[in-house]
């Protein structure tokens, strides 16, 4: 079997006792490297001025090949255009991009490095698989040094449509790049129709079947692979960690009071400040709950160098203390909010607690919180999940309550039937969405994108076919 070659700029790789941190993305690509040779490179963490020769970690079948890279560059590279260009426009944020040349120039610079230091390692019969957004062009100065592999290409967060996109400076040349790839995958059907749309009015491909297409020379493929996560894994891992002391000490802490929960990364586009306005509606508009709920959210800090990053923690700090003051007695806080990361059995436990789990992002690839928040519960007695309609999974999670995250009514009223839904309802929905997330679970995802890259008769749509089969 060929070797499977996975690129991504952040890399988990496993300590000195071989485990890995489990984190989504690592969960995935493991799950897909098993049983075959694998090599995952990336980029180390580290700056350094003069990156010294990549580190190799070697674990059982697989190989971590690690490279720093240069200050300067990472600056460009990842603080700026990756994420103060691409993040934005492609959350659909436009008013917050903040583009220069120098950036892009830092992050063309940045793909042809890992491509320079990736080249030697690569043999002919390798398949690669190239993950977000950090790496659009690495196909493009792969090909340049004579690599005919096939390669993929996976985006995980949102492809707006043309309009949007025709704003980032360059979008021809860049979104161009992708067409070097031979699959390039999406979250789900609405980002690949954007992309589809770009293609044919912007780029002037055709396509006969809206998933095979042509450009110039290039031929290449699109197909929509949600990401899906270990179903069985989380739910058993909530189970244990409700067991554990720091279950009880959680739970007393609560005194009784019916626990709402959040999880993000703190990043503007997970919707937090919103979300809080929600919970404060909810707490002018019902205020028979007064006292009887505790709304936990959890949003460890990210991407901390960027300035629209330190606005959103100081926002969300602002509007919990704000809420705390005017709602809060000396017996009950109504909001708590803790920005330090916590240990994955930990999440799984305030989840498994929860009577409503919250995951309302202004717009997000997929968001396996969600789906993570519903493997959590209990099926005789689960929680119920309120997720916004511009997440990701709210294409597979349509028994979720619903709720634009602009509507800060909505979002009151939501909460408050949420509190109200009879067992034998948040039972129901609980088993709809768990039916999906088996159907989905994380083990078929990469085998199904790696199988569609190297078999060109397979399914572009996998889950709605496999859905259709059930
Ligand atoms: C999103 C992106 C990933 C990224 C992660 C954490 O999920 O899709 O590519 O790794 O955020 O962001 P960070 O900037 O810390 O890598």
């Amino acid at each position: 079997m060929s070797r499977l070659v996975v690129i991504s700029n952040r890399v988990v790789y496993p300590d000195e006792n071989g485990n890995t941190a489990p984190g989504g993305l690592a969960v995935a690509v493991e799950a897909t490297m098993q049983d075959r040779d694998g090599l995952w490179f990336g980029w180390s963490g580290q700056v350094s001025e003069d990156p010294p020769q990549p580190t190799t970690i070697e674990c059982e079948k697989m190989q971590y090949v690690l490279t720093d890279v240069r200050p300067q560059d990472f600056q460009e590279y990842y603080n700026g255009f990756a994420n103060r260009v691409l993040w934005p426009i492609l959350h659909y944020r436009v008013d917050l991009a903040e583009f220069n040349e120098a950036d892009f120039g830092g992050y063309q610079r940045v793909n042809e490095f890992f491509a320079e230091r990736l080249s030697p390692l690569l043999e002919a019969d390798d398949i690669l698989w190239v993950h977000d957004y950090h790496l659009i062009p690495l196909a493009q100065a792969l090909r340049a040094r004579g690599h005919n592999n096939r390669i993929g290409f996976f985006l995980h967060i949102p492809m707006p449509p043309p309009d949007l996109l025709t704003t980032l400076p360059h979008h021809a040349e860049l979104i161009g790049a992708l067409t070097e790839y031979n699959l390039i995958g999406f979250q789900t059907d609405n980002d690949a129709s954007n992309f589809a749309r770009y293609l044919t009015r912007v780029l002037g491909a055709a396509t006969p079947d809206g998933r095979h297409y042509n450009l110039g020379q290039q031929r290449f493929r699109v197909g929509v692979f949600p990401v899906g996560v270990d179903t069985d894994g989380f739910r058993r891992l909530a189970e244990t960690a409700t067991q554990a002391p720091v279950a009880a000490e959680f739970t007393e802490s609560l005194s009784g009071r019916a626990l709402i929960v959040g999880v993000d990364r703190l990043d503007y586009s997970k919707g937090i400040v919103n979300r809080v306005d929600g919970y404060e509606r909810f707490l002018e508009k019902y205020p028979e709950w007064h006292g009887r709920v505790t709304y936990l959210q959890i949003a460890p800090g990210s991407r901390q160098d960027i300035p629209e990053y330190a606005q959103i923690d100081a926002a969300v700090s602002a509007r919990v203390g704000h809420i705390n003051g005017r709602f809060g007695e000396v017996s009950w806080v109504p909001l708590r909010y803790v920005s330090r990361n916590h240990r994955r059995e930990d999440i799984a436990m305030v989840m498994r607690m929860a009577r409503i789990g919250l995951v309302t992002p202004l717009r997000d690839g997929m968001n396996l919180v969600a789906k993570e928040f519903v493997a959590a519960q209990d099926p005789d007695d689960p929680g119920v999940l309120i997720l916004s309609q511009f997440a990701g999974a709210a294409a597979e999670l349509g028994a979720a309550l619903m709720v634009n995250p602009h509507d800060r009514d909505a979002m009151a009223d939501a909460i408050n039937a949420a509190l109200l839904m009879p067992l034998e309802e948040r039972r129901a929905r609980h088993q709809e969405m768990y039916t999906v997330l088996e159907a989905n679970h994380i083990r078929y995802w990469g085998q199904s994108f790696v199988d569609a890259l190297t078999r060109p008769g397979r399914a572009l749509n996998w889950l709605s076919s496999r859905l259709a089969a059930h």
